[in-house]
């Protein structure tokens, strides 16, 4: 069976997940990385299997990411749901993820809901980390013990419907500093294409506090350092810092 991966995945905790489940099934998938802005679309099959995934933004997932999942169609394809959360909750994000890809013709028979590293703070650092992994793999296998057995029927995930617009993204917008030496790459990378081409100015609409553009930085010159985003860094931390455990539906 195909196997193909569909993720959205600013700061990569998303496609380390993904991916660990997707290369547990097949080590020969095909990866479609829809973080930055594109045109996407594909058409699939009933005999192949697609593993969407999303961090959690807001509770649900990312309104760039639900947008961009709506150009795949399935045809009665079976799906695996991953949505990874920054240690708080994932709230209504499979719910949501799973409605979507219904409407688009595929079948989400299992789901899990995955820790990563929080995009804010120190939450959850270093996750997915080699027990989640070890854990998505177990889960994979399971996956495809129930699809060969040729049960499958959607999942009834745990959530309710909410706004894709719940999913918009945050308030913080990345400053540059002098360090800047003007490669491009946060540019380039940005997932919604908000900093414009003198590589500083952000458009506040645009922006989504995905923070991706300050993970590529390779002098680390764009930075979040506001005496506001300091303060809840801190408290978000402390109020943030028990371990959750993942959730695997099947
Ligand atoms: C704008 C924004 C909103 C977020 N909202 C939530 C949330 O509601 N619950 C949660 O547990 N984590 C939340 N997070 C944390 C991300 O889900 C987490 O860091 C995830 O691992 C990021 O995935 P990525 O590395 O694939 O981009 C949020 C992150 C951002 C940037
Ligand atoms: S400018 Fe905003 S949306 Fe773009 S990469 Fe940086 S934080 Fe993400
Ligand atoms: S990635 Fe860093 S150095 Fe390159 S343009 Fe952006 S801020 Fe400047």
């Amino acid at each position: 069976m195909k196997v193909t991966a569909i993720y959205f995945s600013a700061t990569e905790t998303t496609k380390k997940n993904v991916l660990s489940i997707a290369k547990a099934l097949d080590e020969t998938i095909n990866e479609i990385d829809v973080t930055l802005p594109k045109q996407y679309g594909g058409q699939f099959g009933r005999g192949e299997l697609v593993i969407f995934g999303a961090p959690v933004y807001g509770g649900t997932l990312p309104e760039a990411a639900y947008d961009r999942f709506a150009a795949f169609k399935g045809d009665n394809t079976p799906c695996i749901l991953v949505s990874t959360y920054g240690n708080r909750h994932y709230d209504n994000a499979l719910f949501n993820m799973a409605e979507l890809v219904k409407q688009n013709g595929f079948i989400p028979f299992a789901g899990a809901a995955v820790i990563g590293q929080h995009t804010f703070g120190k939450i959850a650092v270093g996750r997915p980390d080699n027990n989640d992994l070890t854990l998505n793999a177990r889960f994979a296998a399971k996956a495809a013990e129930k699809l060969s057995s040729g049960d499958i029927a959607p999942y009834s995930f745990p959530g309710e419907a909410v706004e894709k617009s719940k999913g918009r993204g945050g308030r913080f917008r990345p400053q540059t500093t002098d360090a800047c030496i003007d490669c491009g790459l946060c540019t380039a990378q940005c997932p919604t294409g908000a900093i414009a081409s003198d590589n500083r100015t952000i458009d506040d609409n645009k922006c989504i506090s995905c923070f991706r553009c300050i993970r590529v930085c390779p002098v680390g010159a764009k930075v979040m350092d506001t005496p506001e985003y300091n303060e809840f860094a801190v408290s978000f931390s402390q109020k943030l810092a028990e371990p959750r455990q993942n959730e695997y539906f099947l």
